[in-house]
C-alpha cells in the first residue's frame, strides 16, 4: 500500500533533493522515499505518570506503520498533568495545553508534510487536543490512548487517586490521621499510566471509541499491560488502512458520531469535561454541535456504568469484563446510538458492535443494562437560568442529589474558598460560588478538585453545592455546577451574586436560577466594572485574549467551516 497524500510536495523529485539529506541523516534508504511518510505523535513527559510511557508505545505504533508499507516518524507534543496542578497557579496552563497541544500538532505535521499520523494521549488534554488535531487537519489518522495506571491497594480497598485528594479533606477535618493519610498518598497511584477512575482521562479515551477516532476495545487495557502494546500495533496499521480507504477524520467526526460520544459520556457519567471537549472537537471538525444537543441526548440516558466517581469501581475493572465495547453494545441494543456513523476502522459503529463479543465474564456490579439502570438518569445535565444564560454543566452521576436550594457564599477564586471549607466556615445549606475562574478571567477554567474534594472530605457532599464559572476535574463528585457562562470577568451574572442570595439547582428541569429580582441585578451590574486581567504578557494573556465562552468548548481559533450557531 502506497498512499502518498502530500509528501511529494516535501520529498520527491530534483527540486527537493535538498530535502531528502535530512532524513537519511536519520535513517531514510532510498526505498523509505517512496512509501507514506506516517507520522507517530507522542505526548511524552516524565513530568508526571500519565504519558511517560508513550514514547515506548511509538515504538510499537511504527512496528504497525511499517508492516502497512508506510514510515513512521515520531515526533512529540507537551503534557500538562492535572493532578499535580490541582489547587495551584499551574492549573491555569491546564486547558491552554489542549489547544496548544492541537496547535503544535498543526506546525509540526502540516511543516513536515506527513502523510497520515497516529496521536499518542494519556492525561487529560493530550487527548482532545489529539482529537482536535485530527479533526483540523483531515488527514487519516488514528488516536490510540496510553492506558490507565493500576488501581492501589490497601488492604480489600481498590484506591484510585480520587482517594488521595478525599483523604486530604478528610484529614484536615479530623476524620482520619496523618499516618492514614500518608498511607493513601504511598498506595494509590502504583503503576505508570493516567488517574485510575473514570475520571477526564479515561472519558475521553471511552468517548473516543464512541467517536470511531480509536480502534474498538483499545480505551481500557491499562499502560501496563502487553495488550496495550498489541493496540499501538495495530493502530499503526490503521491509519495506513484509513489512508487507503480515503477514510479521514471529518468523515468520522460528524453530528452522529458526537451524538454516540454525548450519549456514552451521560450513559457513564463520564467527566463534565467530556462536554467542553466535544465542543471544542465539534468546532475543529465544523460540525455544528451544541449545549443543546447534549441537553437532548442527556434526557434519554441514563448511567449503566458504576465507575468511579459515580460507582466503587476503577477502568481496571471495566477492563476485565470487556472495556468501553461492552458499553457501547448495550447503548446500540437499546437503539440509543446512531449505528451509521463511520469509525477510523473504515467501517460504521454499528457495524463493529454487531460483531463484538463481550468475554464469558460476568459484569459484576460494574455494568447494569438501559433498562435496569445504576442510575435512572443521565449523569450529567446542561443547566440554563438567569445564572447561566448561555449554559452551564451539572454533574449528577456521583451525586444522589437532583435538585439543591441554598444561600450563596461567594468566592473571587478558588484558593479564598479552599480556604474556608478547611476553616469549617462552611455549613449545610451553602452554595459555595466560586468565579473569576472562567476561561478568560482565570484564565483557562481551572478545575476545582482540590475544593471540591475537601467539601466531600469534610462529610458536606451532600449538603453543600458549588457552582463556578471554571471546571472540575472528573474524579469531583458532590453536587456541583461548573462551566457557568457568561463568565464572571466577561460580566456574567454570576458577577453580580452576593453572599446570602438563594440560590436554585434544578438537574430535572435544567435550571440554575438566582432568587434576585432583576431591577436588584441590574443596579449590582451599574457598579460591576471588568477586573484587569490577570496576567499582562505570555502565553496565558495570549490565552486570554483569543479564548471563547465555555459553551463554545472554550477554543481559540476561528471555525473551519465558519459554523453559524
Ligand atoms: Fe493525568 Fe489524571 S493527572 S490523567
Amino acid at each position: 500500500m502506497r498512499i502518498k497524500i502530500r509528501s511529494p510536495r516535501w520529498y520527491d523529485g530534483v527540486d527537493n533533493a535538498s530535502h531528502r539529506p535530512y532524513l537519511r541523516a536519520v535513517g531514510f534508504t532510498e526505498e523509505d522515499f517512496s512509501k507514506p511518510l506516517v507520522g507517530v505523535l507522542a505526548a511524552w513527559s516524565e513530568l508526571g505518570p500519565c504519558n511517560y510511557h508513550t514514547l515506548e508505545l511509538a515504538r510499537y505504533v511504527k512496528e504497525g506503520v511499517k508492516e502497512a508499507g508506510g514510515v513512521g516518524l515520531a515526533a512529540p507534543t507537551i503534557v500538562v498533568n492535572d493532578g499535580i496542578n490541582m489547587g495551584t497557579p499551574g492549573m491555569r496552563y491546564s486547558l491552554i495545553s489542549r489547544d496548544l497541544i492541537a496547535d503544535t500538532i498543526e506546525a509540526q505535521f502540516n511543516a513536515h508534510g506527513v502523510d497520515a499520523w497516529i496521536g499518542i494521549g494519556g492525561c487529560d488534554k493530550t487527548q482532545p487536543g489529539i482529537m482536535m488535531a485530527m479533526a483540523r487537519l483531515d488527514l487519516p489518522a488514528v488516536y490510540l490512548y496510553g492506558g490507565t495506571a493500576e488501581a492501589g491497594w490497601l488492604g480489600e480497598r481498590e484506591l484510585t487517586i480520587e482517594d488521595a485528594f478525599e483523604a486530604v479533606g478528610a484529614h484536615l477535618s479530623g476524620k482520619i490521621t496523618q499516618e492514614e493519610l500518608r498511607r493513601v498518598e504511598e498506595l494509590s497511584f502504583p503503576t505508570y499510566g493516567t488517574c485510575q477512575g473514570l475520571f477526564t482521562a479515561n472519558t475521553m479515551a471511552i468517548l473516543a471509541e464512541a467517536l470511531g477516532v480509536s480502534l474498538l476495545g483499545s480505551a481500557t487495557p491499562p499502560a501496563t499491560s502487553a495488550r496495550r502494546r498489541a493496540y499501538a500495533v495495530a493502530s499503526g496499521r490503521a491509519a495506513l488502512r484509513a489512508a487507503e480507504l480515503g477514510v479521514t477524520p471529518r468523515k468520522v467526526i460528524t453530528y452522529d458520531a458526537l451524538y454516540n460520544a454525548a450519549v456514552t459520556l451521560f450513559a457513564t457519567a463520564g467527566s463534565t469535561n467530556g462536554v467542553l471537549h466535544l465542543l471544542a472537537i465539534a468546532h475543529e471538525a465544523g460540525v455544528k454541535f451544541t449545549l443543546d444537543d447534549f441537553d437532548e441526548a442527556s434526557r434519554k440516558v441514563p448511567v449503566i456504568a458504576a465507575l468511579r466517581p459515580a460507582g466503587p469501581y476503577a477502568m481496571q475493572d471495566l477492563d476485565r469484563i470487556g472495556g468501553a465495547p461492552r458499553i457501547l453494545k448495550k447503548l446500540y441494543r437499546a437503539g440509543l446510538l446512531r449505528p451509521e456513523a463511520l469509525t477510523v476502522e473504515g467501517e460504521p459503529i454499528g457495524k463493529l458492535l454487531e460483531r463484538w463479543q463481550p468475554p464469558a465474564v460476568p459484569e459484576a456490579g460494574v455494568l447494569y443494562d438501559v433498562e435496569r439502570p445504576y442510575k435512572p438518569y443521565s449523569g450529567i445535565r446542561i443547566l440554563r437560568g438567569n445564572l447561566a444564560p448561555s449554559g452551564a454543566v451539572m454533574k449528577i452521576g456521583a451525586t444522589n442529589a437532583l435538585k439543591f436550594e441554598g444561600r450563596a457564599r461567594v468566592y473571587d477564586g478558588e484558593a479564598d474558598a479552599f480556604k474556608a471549607v478547611a476553616a469549617g466556615e462552611i455549613r449545610p445549606g451553602n452554595v459555595v460560588v466560586i468565579r473569576y475562574e472562567g476561561p478568560k478571567g482565570a484564565p483557562g477554567m481551572p478545575e476545582m478538585l482540590k475544593v471540591t474534594a475537601a467539601i466531600v472530605g469534610a462529610g458536606l457532599g451532600e449538603s453543600v453545592a458549588l457552582v463556578t464559572d471554571g471546571r472540575f476535574s472528573g474524579a469531583t463528585r458532590g453536587i456541583m455546577v461548573g462551566h457557568v457562562a457568561p463568565e464572571a470577568a466577561v460580566g456574567g451574572p454570576i458577577a453580580l451574586v452576593e453572599d446570602g442570595d438563594r440560590i436554585a439547582i434544578d438537574g430535572d428541569a435544567g435550571l440554575l436560577k438566582l432568587d434576585v429580582p432583576d431591577e436588584e441585578l441590574e443596579r449590582r451590574r451599574k457598579s460591576w466594572s471588568p477586573p484587569k486581567p490577570n496576567y499582562a504578557g505570555g502565553l496565558l494573556a495570549k490565552y486570554a485574549a483569543l479564548v471563547q465562552q465555555a459553551d463554545r468548548g472554550a477554543v481559540t481559533t476561528p471555525s473551519p467551516l465558519s459554523v453559524d450557531y
